[in-house]
């Protein structure tokens, strides 16, 4: 086999057979096939498309490139939840004691944020001693007497994937219905899951801008894996502006600890909600969607919900005292206000650009070397739809620096006030299964 055989295939539109997308993935992974030749069939790729088939084997290659986590030995069916990552998204925290509460198993690999969205590993280890380094064991212990443990990613999961994607970010490639779909799902199903429920965001600071667009991309993925057994839901959810009110590493974890104790933050609720409900359905807890959703809400009123986080704390070393007060976890020096400098509705709220300011008040990493600041961060005082004032407070900086200049004049940008009422945004644009 050719791979020069293979780019002209492609570009002239034909569908590639399972042993050609192999033979690619393999070889690009061992480093038989140059960077060249796969810049060249990933942009044939880009303009030809993937059939669904095509995009399945595209994703089991890239899986069976490297190491897969084994999770037969926690009982129950496992699920998983991804998001497509969004700014003052939370919710796995949420999520992850709320389904556990109700006796879904949840073993979660995270990692670590770069650029505008946090990491959901960095916001954990707001909270003094939580250790997310574990050994195979501990962890599927913690899963089996638990229901849920929070670990880094370990292993070499998906590397050709790592290697395809450092090449498309550099060739123009990135954009790829297929290519994005293979690469996020290639690592969810190396990481072990029976059924997985996927957060695809769709909005302004979204990866994907346009409802189309992401929905597409949710099709592609459910598409995936269905085709390689694994039951996958995705909730189009959306990223018009940050979810919830806060935007940071321990403010992002007081604001999910209060919603487990029963704060009504209207959208971060409803979504953490929809999201479990889908999860419990899938690791057949509940048979139906409505029930699910009844016996979480119950959980969050019971305050088994809320124990469940105490729990997934105390199991793995953190501070417990500082999850029972909320008030003990890392804040800054100094609380800045940036203020409306007209009357109206806020109408816009860019969340790449808050994401971007929090991340300048040390809240996030520019590079792979930034230390994060766990204490920094932003609070939305008033979100699209609000009335503000002049002179009021659209946010509250956290900082540790007495004037964030960089910060205070991002805020500004992300926010846009009309002079006409405008409508909250809708949440849950739609299901895809
Ligand atoms: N995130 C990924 O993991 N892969 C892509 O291709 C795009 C976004």
């Amino acid at each position: 086999m050719r791979m020069y055989d293979i780019i002209v295939k492609k570009r002239d539109g034909a569908e590639l057979t399972k042993e050609e997308i192999e033979f690619f993935v393999e070889g690009y992974t061992k480093g038989d096939i140059p960077d060249y030749q796969a810049s060249a069939l990933t942009m044939a790729i880009y303009f030809q498309g993937m059939t669904p088939e095509e995009t399945a084997i595209l994703t089991q290659a890239m899986v069976d490139s490297g190491e897969t986590i084994d999770l037969s030995a926690i009982h129950g069916k496992k699920v998983d939840k991804h998001s497509t990552g969004g700014v003052g998204d939370k919710v796995t925290f949420i999520v992850g004691p709320l389904v556990a509460s109700v006796g879904v198993p949840v073993a979660k690999m995270s990692g670590r944020g770069l650029g505008h969205t946090g990491g959901t590993l960095d916001k954990l280890e707001s909270i003094k001693g939580l250790e997310i380094e574990m050994t195979k064991e501990k962890f599927i212990e913690n899963v089996n007497k638990h229901k849920l443990a929070v670990a880094g990613q370990t292993g070499n999961l998906a590397p050709a994937d790592k290697k395809l994607y450092a090449l498309r970010d550099v060739t123009g490639t990135v954009d790829s219905l297929p290519l994005i779909a293979g690469s996020i799902m290639s690592k969810k199903l190396a990481s072990g899951a029976d059924s997985i429920v996927l957060d695809v965001k769709t909005g302004s600071g979204a990866f994907m801008k346009t409802l189309e667009d992401s929905e597409n991309l949710a099709r592609e993925m459910v598409n995936i894996g269905n085709n390689l057994g694994r039951n996958t839901v995705a909730v189009i959810s959306d990223m018009n502006q940050p979810l919830g009110y806060e935007v940071g590493n321990a403010n992002e974890i007081r604001e999910a600890a209060e919603i487990l104790q029963g704060k009504n933050v209207e959208d971060l609720r409803q979504l953490s909600l929809e999201i479990s409900s889908h999860m419990a359905v899938l690791a057949e807890v509940f048979t139906s969607y409505d029930e699910a959703y009844a016996a979480l809400e119950a959980n969050i009123e019971n305050g088994k919900a809320f124990n469940a986080l105490r729990t997934l704390v105390e199991a793995q070393g953190g501070d417990v005292s500082m999850i029972d007060d909320l008030d003990k976890l890392p804040k800054a020096k100094y609380d800045i206000e940036v203020k409306a400098d007209k009357d109206g509705f806020v109408s816009e709220i860019d969340a790449e650009s808050i994401g971007i300011a929090a991340m300048y008040l040390g809240a996030g990493r520019a590079t792979k070397e930034d230390e994060i600041n766990h204490g920094v961060g932003i609070t939305l005082n008033k979100k699209i739809g609000d009335e503000v004032k002049a002179g009021e407070a659209l946010v509250i900086l956290h900082s540790d620096d007495e004037t964030p200049q960089s910060s205070i004049d991002k805020v500004k940008e992300a926010y846009t006030v009309s002079s006409e009422k405008v409508e909250k945004p809708t949440l849950i644009h739609n299901i895809i299964k």
